[in-house]
């Protein structure tokens, strides 16, 4: 009997040694010391065994019992330990790593060259109005010396809400309703979306412009010329000249066409400026003594400058865009070029 016990020990040491995890463990636990185990069938047995033998045989089993899930105790914490270790190992996370950068969005380029052109202007002490995008006849022309049914409509067709409502087609509106609030020295400037009928590679029927004007005693086209040197600078490069090209507009007198040097060849003649050194970027003048008069300021007594730049134009020839349209597509790989993080 006693043989038999101890080789119920040993096949268990044995068989335990070979197991690798702690499922296998639990189905030999079972064949061992589960319900029809062979530990078990012991105890059953014991209605066999005569009277006088049977409590020693008792406890021999119950020793057995023990001794046996001693060993599958010991070998159960063994496995627990390490699987554990290697589920540590399975499941360790290399910090090391560069993380993932969130995607964000960015600037659009308008938004970008509209900042820089704010900044220019607030450093040279302008204030910055901004006025409606719908607007009334009277502000967006009449106001400005462009009576109805005159032909300078022509230059700046827009869209009609009805008779009297537009979409305005330029910014020069904000000199208007500025000058009717606040008497001289004035210094403002008015960024904005403006509308006209038109729709090219270098023209959309929807584009944003820069209006400044300046209002005080004496202010000549020298000022104007003086102040526009100074922007291009800054917004260009230190190499930048500007230069004035008599035009007409029927708000200022006189009016000029002002110019820049080719940001690309900086003059000397490229495919960007089609030859000629020069690109155009804003048309300007001398504010006309009516447009004064409609608003209450005394012509005798002030002068104004006033001009009207356009963002696109600006953004085309400093980034080399030579289609308007590509600003409006929405391209987030061409957007993405002006991410500046
Ligand atoms: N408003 C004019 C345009 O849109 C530009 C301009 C502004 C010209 C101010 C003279 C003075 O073409």
């Amino acid at each position: 009997m006693q043989e038999k016990f101890s080789l119920i020990k040993s096949g268990a040491q044995k068989e335990v040694e070979l197991v690798q995890t702690t499922r296998e463990l639990n189905d030999l636990k079972v064949k061992y010391l589960g319900k029809s185990g062979e530990i078990t069938a012991l105890l059953r047995g014991m209605k066999d065994i005569p009277a006088e033998k049977r409590s020693e045989f008792g406890k021999m089993v119950n020793d057995l019992k023990v001794e046996v899930g001693e060993i599958f105790d010991q070998k159960e914490s063994k496995l627990k330990e390490k699987e554990l270790q290697e589920k540590f190992e399975k499941e360790a996370i290399d910090i090391t790593l560069p993380g993932k950068k969130p995607k964000t969005g960015n600037l659009h380029p308008i938004n970008i060259v509209k900042n820089e052109i704010i900044n220019a202007f607030s450093g040279m002490g302008f204030e910055i109005f901004e006025g409606p995008e719908i607007e009334t006849d009277y502000y967006c022309f009449q106001a400005l010396n462009i009576p109805k049914d005159h032909p300078a409509r022509d230059m700046q067709d827009t869209f009609y809400i009805d008779e009297d409502i537009v979409l305005r087609s330029q910014t020069s509106t904000g000199q208007i309703r500025v000058m009717e609030k606040k008497q001289p020295p004035i210094k403002i400037l008015s960024p904005g979306r403006v509308y006209r009928s038109d729709d090219d590679a270098s023209h959309s029927p929807m584009f944003h412009q820069c209006e400044g004007l300046v209002v005080d005693k004496g202010i000549s086209l020298c000022d104007l010329q003086g102040l526009l040197d100074e922007f291009v600078k800054l917004v260009f490069d230190k190499q930048t000249k500007t230069r004035l090209r008599p035009s007409y507009f029927p708000f200022t007198e006189p009016s000029v066409e002002v110019d820049v040097t080719c940001s690309k060849c900086h003059g000397k003649g490229c495919s960007l400026c089609k030859g000629t050194g020069w690109i155009e970027i804003l048309g300007a003048g001398i504010v006309n003594k009516k447009v004064l008069e409609n608003c209450g300021i005394d012509s005798n007594e002030y002068s104004g400058l006033a001009f009207g730049l356009g963002i696109e134009r600006v953004t085309m020839i400093k980034y080399g865009i030579t289609d308007i349209r590509t600003l409006f597509e929405n391209n987030v790989k061409f957007l993405k070029q002006f991410d500046r993080r």
